[in-house]
């Protein structure tokens, strides 16, 4: 038995391997602008190490500055201060031409992802859209997109600038100065980080508690206020706000915790600096004051570290969003790990055009494995011909045609096409050669002139007029002030279930399909209109293989064979007249209807007997 196997959850991995894995997935999407990554690289490597500069270039003014002869005193700082301003400008601007160049990277790499994790949540089988909220769906493809960018920019214009500036200021400390001095700031910046990293965590869970006691105390107060009437006839007002305030006592307490947390993380970093920046200006006054270095010294360390630390204070913010960037992320490309249910088989082939028969073969289905749909089903529909199929609401005759149409996979026996097992034929090809018109319509909220054209969408002017006409809506369209033009509402909701009917229709017709299906598609039509279609139908069916799931027995009287499904078994098959001689299910049916009909349009009962009639002769 072929069981689609569950689909795979990501098991409990460590979110940092997880993290990892989603920042591997992302990867590709941004190297694929090699160039502009690299130019974007090398202006971050420009703006920093302009940055990185200016306090040296400032060291050199400070040490001029306290030369005495005259003539360095002109020379010297001239050229220092304009190298000053050239630095300080080229900051700037080597931080914007980066940004320039990446956002086209950033909202490429948005769009490309978009439009795959789109193509793929629609390769994914009927069953996945059944079970999934579309609202949640969407929600987490916006989410995932817009986290890519907060990501980008989060960690190329913050992150990755900072560890590429602190490369730098303790390369050059290594170079000019005292090991030491790389040493502290080295120590500094690790205690600040895991410091700032391990406070965050725990003030994420503080956080997340809070706004659940906030959203908490709202529901409480909501629910108590939609139940006013009954707070009123048990005298409970008092009893509703000691709830409600209990709620909010709680929800002070969080508060006050995220409150505490956050100052106990500003204070700890301030700490931390406060140290480092102590150490080290301790160890450059020592060595002032023993002449191995000069003021000049002094005032570039200071500012290495004070500019070091300045984007570190956002860290504890940044580390959060990216977090969450990263979650948001991984679920939508959790989305692309869904599992196709429905794939190509690696050696499909395409179906060819033309005329197609239409084999099941002992089919047996299951929409669950617990509970069996269809049992055993075997019929054939020779090209050309038409097979209706009749039956009690449930029976499984629109699974016969969700299956055909291989939006399921069935688990026992075959379904053929031309011969061609269909999980041997592209899924392209095989929904290709069939129009189906289904039992409940639903229409994009488009024009009516969009939704008919929707069967083809290259099809011309005349081709939509011509396949409306053949489903009598052009009184119903010629009726409409805008025409073609109307839209149709959402989910097509401002037609009748008759007019949506024979939209379906006319799009299906111009789908110009091997294969038709209708699916009870007239059920909703009343008795005048239904005939008039019918000829349509038939029309239509003509020379094409055509499976006819009928609701009205009428209407299929002159099919080639007319099977009888109960219970997802075929209790009957045979002619319309055949059937009927037989007297079983078929027969009994017909006869019901027939009751029915003659019910709907009897006159208005019959005078009462005697009354009317002349009395005597
Ligand atoms: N997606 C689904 N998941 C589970 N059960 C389903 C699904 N679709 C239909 N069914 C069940 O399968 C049975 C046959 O449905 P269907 O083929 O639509 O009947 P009908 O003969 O009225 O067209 C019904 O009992 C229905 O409840
Ligand atoms: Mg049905």
């Amino acid at each position: 038995m072929r069981r689609a196997p569950a689909t795979a959850l990501p098991g409990p991995e460590p979110t940092e391997r997880r993290d990892w894995q989603t920042l591997k997935s992302l990867f590709p999407f941004i190297w694929a602008y090699k160039g502009r990554v690299i130019f974007a690289l090398g202006c971050l490597l420009a703006a920093k190490g302009a940055n990185v500069s200016v306090p040296l270039i400032f060291k050199q003014l400070i040490d001029g500055l306290s030369l005495t002869t005259a003539q360095a005193f002109i020379v010297v700082p001239a050229a220092l201060l304009l190298a000053y301003g050239v630095l300080r400008f080229s900051t700037s601007l080597f931080t914007e031409l980066r940004e320039i160049v990446f956002a086209r990277v950033t909202q490429q790499a948005v769009r490309e992802i978009s439009l795959r994790v789109f193509r793929h949540l629609h390769a994914l089988s009927l069953r996945f859209h059944l079970e999934r909220q579309t609202g949640g769906l969407t929600r987490d493809i916006e989410r995932g997109t817009r986290s890519i960018g907060s990501l980008i920019s989060y960690t190329l214009y913050s992150i990755l600038p900072t560890l590429v500036e602190i490369g730098l200021v303790i390369g050059i400390l290594l170079v000019q100065y005292d090991a030491v001095f790389a040493l502290i700031t080295l120590a500094t910046l690790t205690i600040y980080i895991v410091f700032t990293i391990l406070v965050t965590n725990w003030r994420t869970a503080l956080r997340r508690q809070a706004n659940e006691l906030d959203s908490a105390a709202n529901a409480r107060a909501i629910d108590s206020l939609l139940n006013f009437e009954t707070v009123k006839y048990f005298n409970n007002e008092e009893f509703e706000a000691r709830r409600y305030d209990e709620q909010l006592q709680k929800w002070i307490r969080a508060q006050l915790a995220n409150q505490y947390s956050l100052s106990a993380l500003n204070v700890g970093q301030a700490a931390v600096i406060a140290v480092g920046v102590t150490a080290m200006m301790w160890q450059a006054a020592d060595r002032v004051a023993s002449g191995e270095m000069t003021i000049g010294d002094i005032v570039l360390v200071n500012a290495f570290l004070i500019q070091l630390y300045i984007p570190l204070n956002f860290l504890g913010v940044l580390y959060r969003e990216i977090r969450q960037a990263l979650t948001d992320i991984e679920r939508m490309f959790g989305l692309m790990h869904q599992h196709r249910e429905i794939a190509d088989a690696p050696d499909a082939r395409a179906l060819p055009a033309g005329p197609a028969s239409v084999r099941f073969e002992h089919v047996s289905f299951a929409y669950d494995a617990k509970r069996p749909i269809l049992f055993d089903v075997a019929f054939d529909i020779p090209a050309g011909s038409t097979v209706a199929v009749v039956g009690q609401s449930g029976s499984g005759k629109s699974t016969l045609a969700r299956l055909l149409y291989r939006f399921y996979d069935v688990q026992g026996g075959a379904i053929r096409v031309n011969g061609h097992d269909i999980r041997q034929l592209t899924q392209d090809s095989l929904r290709g050669a069939i129009g189906i018109v289904p039992q409940d319509t639903v229409l994009f909220n488009d024009t009516l002139f969009y939704t008919i054209q929707y069967g083809r969408p290259d099809a011309s002017r005349a081709e939509v007029e011509a396949v409306a006409r053949a489903a009598q809506l052009e009184g119903f369209i010629a009726q409409l002030p805008e025409g073609y033009d109307t839209r149709v509402g959402e989910r097509g909701l401002k037609l009748s279930g008759g007019e949506k009917q024979r939209v379906a229709i006319a799009r299906a017709l111009l789908k110009n399909p091997a294969i038709l299906i209708f699916d009870e598609a007239t059920s909703a039509l009343d008795s005048k209109t239904e005939k008039a279609i019918q000829a349509q139908i038939e029309r239509a069916a003509e020379g094409r293989t055509a499976l006819v799931i009928a609701h009205r027995l009428s209407t299929i009287m002159d099919a080639d064979e007319i099977i009888v499904l109960d219970a997802g078994r075929i209790v009957e098959r045979g002619r319309h007249a055949a059937l009927l001689a037989s007297g079983g299910a078929y027969a009994q049916m017909w006869l019901l209807q027939q009751q029915e009909a003659e019910a709907q349009h009897a006159p208005a009962p019959a005078p009462l007997a005697g009354v009317a009639a002349p009395r005597g002769a």
